[in-house]
């Protein structure tokens, strides 16, 4: 049995309002990565941040580190289909690396150049926001260091240590893109639960990868939440994590996705939780308030 939640929730918004007066905004460089179960909401969440922090008037790039890349789909990008995944594109991945295209073994570089890689590489969708689709790759088993995983591990690197923009990455259950040299940079890991067992398992085990490589800075948006009952069974099970908002379950968000759109007609309660989960995260900047995890 795990202890009620509510007085620890207590304290730590008291620690956030004593925050309030804090613009982490007025920096530009907010790194949040979003992980969770398959199907729990990464990229609806991870899209209406890429959103939210462009009406804000930041410069966003929003990373799609989940091989099964859906993140344009959400932000409503046309054309998907002809997005070539950066591991996916074997001439750039062979010369940076200097590796020879689709062999395994042999040497290549640790430390390819990929500082140019965003304005080359990233799709542009409106003024603020750009896109870069990482891709996946074939795991050839536990540790497979790979010219393509190298190349994605220092641009990923790359975008959390030098980059000036506000960086939204979509990512998988597992958290492997990060490494313990970037994960001190990484502002918020958003972890998305649902009402669910299974989510909540993962959630636990995606908190224990972090924690190996030094990530303490996490919290919890839960999703798909159909009333009190589901918010408060998020709330028991998950006492011991900080919870940055609840989104409802909302058809509309449904709707969208099967449309291949954003869910600009989400709910107005959705919209608002939304509203809050990015005010939230803003306060979450590693150069601002100390975490109370
Ligand atoms: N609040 C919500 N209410 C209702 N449906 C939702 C909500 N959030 C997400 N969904 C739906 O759940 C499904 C999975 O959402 P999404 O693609 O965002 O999850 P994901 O974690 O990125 O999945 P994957 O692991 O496959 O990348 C989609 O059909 C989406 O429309
Ligand atoms: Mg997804």
């Amino acid at each position: 049995m795990v202890p009620s939640a509510s007085p620890w929730m207590a304290a730590w918004f008291e620690c956030f309002k004593f925050h309030s007066d804090y613009d982490p905004l007025e920096e530009n460089t907010l790194k949040i990565a979003v992980s969770g179960k398959g199907g729990v909401g990464k990229t609806t969440l991870s899209a209406f941040l890429v959103k939210w922090f462009a009406e804000q008037g930041k410069n966003v790039l929003a990373v799609d580190a989940d091989p099964d890349a859906n993140l344009a789909n959400g932000l409503g990008i046309r054309n998907t289909g002809e997005i070539v995944p950066i591991a996916k594109m074997k001439e750039l991945v062979a010369e940076r690396t200097e590796s020879v295209p689709g062999s395994f073994g042999g040497f290549f570089r640790m430390n390819p150049k990929v500082d140019d890689l965003p304005e080359k590489l990233a799709i542009r969708s409106g003024d603020r926001i750009r896109l870069m689709v990482m891709g996946g790759v074939k795991k050839g088993g536990m540790g497979c260091v790979c010219p393509e995983s190298i190349l994605l591990k220092n641009l990923v690197q790359h975008l959390i240590l030098r980059r000036d923009d506000v960086v939204i990455m979509d990512m998988e259950a597992g958290i492997e893109h990060l490494g313990r040299g970037t994960s001190q940079s990484v502002d918020c890991l958003l972890v998305v639960v649902e009402p669910g067992r299974r989510s909540l398992e993962t959630a636990a085990k995606i908190k224990e990868l972090a924690a190996d490589i030094g990530l303490s800075r996490i919290a919890l948006v839960g999703n798909k939440v159909r009333g009190e009952k589901d918010r408060q069974f998020l709330l028991d099970n998950m006492a011991e994590y900080r919870f940055l908002g609840f989104i409802p379950y909302d058809e509309q968000i449904i709707e969208a996705d099967l449309k291949g759109e954003f869910a600009e007609n989400m709910t107005a309660e959705t919209r608002k939780a939304l509203e809050e989960i990015g005010n939230n995260v803003s306060g979450m900047s590693a150069a601002g308030p100390p975490s109370s995890l």
